[in-house]
């Protein structure tokens, strides 16, 4: 079935495709959403900036806030009509070494850190306010175990916003992100959702949240998947099962909040197993078999995305085409095909198992 997508119009792109269900996202970087401007104006209707809208991209220096990464992604995406979701504002990872610091080599203080907070906060979404409708506004504080991500971890592991300023920095930072825009849809965005302790931690941290009257609209789930579940019983991945993840939609959901699959995409290797130089895939060594496999996991998550439409607002792949994926930045020269277009830009069997039902 020849279908080039790049063709404007193509009645089987993606977001005409998905048009009743919800819309169809990708992250862009400051090059991809000119690289790739051809995939991703035909087939998606939302963007999200991958990396230059974190901490560190945008107050690198305390007080000097550099917009214009950021505002060159955001002009692309308002002039081609597209959403833009905003991601993210407070995480542990990809902040700049100032933000944890006293200035004089001790810990910067609780009321401090806290002040720092707001003020970016109330910055950044003042600066996109009217453009960005939705916010992840904190990032990955739950840990596989459904305890809150401390200080009391490895070095880019460890929160340090919750090490400073204890598990209320949460709160306040959706209490400022509501202040800077009452407008937009606050969300609290992690990883592993399918794991069953983790997906109750996350809940149980929602549900009082909101019976504190704490701004919370939505929960993003990442969704950086494999393409077959984990046997290793230890393993995070041995919960990546689509029933697993349909428990936490529904969780989530019961607390009136909406869903929005923020960070999808769908790896050849599989957790728990070892892989080196010879047994990393490439290009040639990505079979039909392995497309075909790829294709239905894709098609087994569109499933249940597409059942619970009325409370998934959003799905944003990772990436738009396999030649610019977060996964080929291994310093080991390890490769991965996770999207649903292909290094040359052309769509995969995935991106067909996508449209084609
Ligand atoms: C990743 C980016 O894709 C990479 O380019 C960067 O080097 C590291 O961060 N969870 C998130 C995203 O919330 O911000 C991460 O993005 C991927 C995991």
């Amino acid at each position: 079935m020849p279908h080039s997508p790049g063709d404007l119009g193509d009645p089987r792109n993606l977001a005409e495709k998905y048009a009743s269900y919800f819309p169809i996202g990708a992250a862009v970087d400051s090059q991809s959403y000119m690289t790739h401007a051809a995939l991703l104006k035909t087939h998606f209707n939302s963007v999200t900036a991958e990396n230059e809208m974190k901490f560190e991209s945008l107050q690198r220096t305390e007080g000097s806030f550099s917009y214009d990464a950021a505002d060159r992604i955001v002009n692309f995406a308002v002039a081609s009509g597209m959403k833009i979701r905003g991601h993210a504002l407070v995480w542990h990872s990809q902040n700049p070494a100032w933000l944890f610091s006293n200035g004089s080599g001790g810990t910067v203080s609780k009321q401090t850190l806290l002040a720092r907070m707001n003020s970016h906060i109330s910055n950044v979404m003042r600066h996109f306010r009217g453009k960005v409708y939705a916010w992840d506004v904190v990032n990955e504080a739950m840990m596989e175990d459904g305890t809150y991500r401390t200080g009391n971890l490895a070095e880019g592991q460890k929160s340090r916003w919750h090490e400073i300023i204890g598990e209320s920095y949460i709160a306040e930072a959706f209490k400022a992100a509501h202040a800077a825009d009452p407008d937009a849809k606050l969300f609290y965005n992690d990883f592993y959702n399918y794991i069953p302790a983790k997906q109750q931690g996350i809940y149980n941290m929602l549900k009082g949240l909101l019976a504190q009257g704490v701004p919370v609209h939505g929960v993003g789930l990442q969704a950086h998947f494999n393409v077959e579940p984990s046997t290793v019983t230890t393993n995070q991945a041995y919960y990546q099962h689509v029933a697993n993840l349909e428990e936490a939609i529904k969780l989530y959901s019961s607390l009136g909040l909406e869903v929005q699959v923020t960070e999808l995409d769908i790896s050849l290797y599989i957790p728990g197993m070892t892989y080196n130089q010879s047994t990393f895939y490439t290009a040639a060594t990505f079979t039909d078999d392995l497309k075909a496999k790829q294709a239905a996991r894709y098609r087994e998550f569109f499933e249940l995305f597409r059942e619970y439409r009325t409370v998934i607002t959003g799905v944003t792949f990772w990436g738009i085409a396999d030649d610019n994926t977060w996964l080929s930045e291994f310093s080991s020269g390890r490769k991965d095909f996770p999207l649903l277009f292909d290094v040359n830009h052309d769509p995969k069997p995935a991106y067909d198992a996508v449209v084609g039902f």
